[in-house]
C-alpha cells in the first residue's frame, strides 16, 4: 500500500481545509448539520446508533463510548455534566492539540450531541495548560458557536440549553486520569481514588458525568452523518473506525497521520513515516506513549487492532508511535521513562510513589553493570506489585516498557548482570 492509500482522512478532513477561527467555513464543509439533525431525534436513539457504530474510547482505555453514553443517560441525578478530555500529557502525543487547532467546531458538535442525548447542561473543555494556543482556538470557535445558536439556552428552539467552559490544567500528567480530573475541576488537589464508583454514577460533584478523550468526541458527527452501521465497516471487527497515531523519534516524516483502524504499524512506519533515516535499523517501537508497551522490529505486522494486540497483552494506547533505532540504549530509554512517571506521580499510593523509585534504583544497577541476578527477580516482583496495587492508571501503566523489554529484550538485562560476573572472577 502506497502512502496515499493508507490515509483514510475523516477527523481530519478539514484540516488545511477549513481556518479554524471561522465557523462559517466549518458550517459550508456540512459543520453542524448532524447537530441540527440530532436535536430533533430522541436521545436514546442517539446512543443507539453509537452503540451501533462500536466506537471505543480514544484516550487510551477503549472504553465503548455507547455504553458510557448509556450509563450516564440511565443515571439518576441532576445536573449532568459532560468533560472533554484534552489534558494530553502522555509523551508522544500530540493529536489532540492538532484536533483543537485546526478543527475546533468538530469536536464541540461531537460534545453537544452527546450532551443533548443524555439532557446534560454542562460541559467542561479540560485543556492542558501548556496548550496555549488550542485553549484560545477552542475559546474563540465556543463563542463563535453561542452567537449562532448552538450552545447556550434552548438551543436552535429544541428547549435544550447547554454550554461549555473552559478549564485549562496546571501541568501534571496525572490529571489526565478521570478521577484527577475531576479533583481539580473541583478545586481540589489533582489525586486519583478508588474505582468504582465510576464518574457515569458519581463524577463532578458526585453527579452523573461523562468524561470522554477529545478524538471520541470528533467521531459523533461522522457516526451520525454515516449511521453506526457503516461506520462499523470502517476498520476492524473490534476496532471499527479510523485512529489519528502520532508518529515520532527516528523517523523519516514525522508527523500525525489518520489511519484505518487494522493498518499494521511497519506500514505506518514504511509508508507514512517513510522508515528511519540514513537507512539505520529499527530497534524498538513505542506504541501509546511513554506508559505503552515497546516491541521489537520482528512484530512490527501487528496492526493496529484490539483483540490482536490483545493476544500479545498490549494495546495501542492513545495512538503514539515512538520509532526508535540501533543507536539507542535500551535501558537508558527506561530509566527516563521511569523517571518521568515518578516525578508525575501524585503520591498518594505506596506501590507507584516508593516502587518507580526502587526501579530507578535497580535500573541504575545494570546500567553501570553491578546488579546482580536477584535484581533482576527483584525488578519482576516490583512491575507484578506496581501493576496490580497501584491505584490508578498512571502506576499501574508506568512499568509496562520495563515489563516489556524483559519480555522481547531481556539480554539489555541479562548481558549485564553476566558482565558484572565475570568483572569479579
Ligand atoms: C495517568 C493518566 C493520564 C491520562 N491522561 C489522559 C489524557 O490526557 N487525555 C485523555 O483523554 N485521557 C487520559 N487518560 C484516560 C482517562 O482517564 C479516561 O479514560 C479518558 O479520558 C476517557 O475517554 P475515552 O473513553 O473517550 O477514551 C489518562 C489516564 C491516566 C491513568
Ligand atoms: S498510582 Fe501513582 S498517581 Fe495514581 S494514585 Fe497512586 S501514587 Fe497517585
Amino acid at each position: 500500500m502506497n502512502s496515499n492509500e493508507l490515509t483514510r482522512k475523516m477527523l481530519t478532513k478539514n484540516f488545511g481545509v477549513i481556518n479554524p477561527e471561522s465557523i462559517d467555513d466549518y458550517i459550508r464543509e456540512g459543520g453542524y448539520s448532524e447537530l441540527e439533525k440530532a436535536i430533533k431525534l430522541d436521545g436514546k436513539d442517539i446512543i443507539n446508533e453509537i452503540k451501533i457504530s462500536d466506537l471505543k474510547g480514544r484516550g487510551g482505555a477503549a472504553f465503548p463510548t455507547g455504553l458510557k453514553m448509556e450509563a450516564v443517560n440511565q443515571a439518576d441525578g441532576f445536573p449532568k455534566y459532560i468533560i472533554c478530555n484534552a489534558d494530553e500529557g502522555e509523551p508522544g502525543n500530540f493529536k489532540d492539540r492538532y484536533l483543537m487547532e485546526n478543527d475546533p467546531h468538530q469536536i464541540i458538535e461531537g460534545i453537544i450531541i452527546c450532551a443533548f442525548a443524555s439532557k446534560i447542561n454542562y460541559g467542561y473543555f479540560f485543556i492542558r495548560g501548556e496548550y496555549i494556543k488550542a485553549a484560545k482556538i477552542v475559546e474563540n470557535a465556543l463563542e463563535q458557536a453561542r452567537a449562532r445558536g448552538y450552545l447556550g439556552d434552548n438551543i436552535l428552539d429544541s428547549g435544550f440549553s447547554f454550554d461549555i467552559e473552559i478549564y485549562t490544567g496546571a501541568g501534571a500528567y496525572v490529571c489526565g486520569e478521570e478521577f484527577s480530573l475531576l479533583a481539580t475541576l473541583e478545586g481540589r488537589s489533582g489525586r486519583a481514588t478508588y474505582k468504582p464508583p465510576f464518574p457515569t454514577i458519581c463524577g463532578l460533584y458526585n453527579k452523573p458525568t461523562q468524561i470522554n478523550n477529545v478524538e471520541t468526541f470528533c467521531n459523533i458527527p461522522h457516526i451520525l452523518k454515516l449511521g453506526g452501521k457503516e461506520f462499523k465497516k470502517i476498520g476492524t471487527v473490534s476496532s471499527t473506525g479510523t485512529k489519528l497515531v502520532c508518529l515520532s523519534g527516528n523517523i523519516r516524516r514525522p508527523g500525525l497521520y489518520e489511519v484505518e483502524l487494522g493498518t499494521t504499524i511497519k506500514d505506518i512506519i514504511d509508508e507514512l513515516g517513510m522508515g528511519v533515516p540514513r537507512n539505520r535499523k529499527i530497534r524498538m517501537v513505542q506504541l501509546g506513549g511513554a506508559s505503552g508497551p515497546v516491541i521489537p522490529e520482528s512484530m512490527l505486522q501487528i496492526r493496529l487492532d484490539s483483540d490482536e494486540m490483545r493476544k500479545h497483552d498490549m494495546s495501542f494506547g492513545s495512538g503514539a508511535i515512538i520509532v526508535m533505532d540501533d543507536r539507542i540504549d535500551i535501558l537508558d530509554i527506561l530509566k527516563r521513562n521511569i523517571q518521568f512517571f515518578h516525578h508525575e506521580s501524585c503520591g498518594k499510593c505506596t506501590p507507584c510513589r516508593e516502587g518507580l523509585l526502587q526501579i530507578l534504583i535497580l535500573l541504575d544497577r545494570f546500567i553501570d553493570e553491578s546488579a546482580k541476578e536477584s535484581d533482576l527477580q527483584l525488578l519482576e516482583i516490583l512491575i507484578e506489585t506496581i501493576s496490580l496495587t497501584s491505584i490508578c492508571g498512571l502506576g499501574q501503566a508506568a512499568p509496562t516498557s520495563v515489563k516489556k523489554v524483559l519480555e522481547y529484550f531481556r539480554e539489555e538485562f541479562t548481558d549485564r548482570i553476566h558482565t558484572t560476573a565475570s568483572a569479579v572472577k
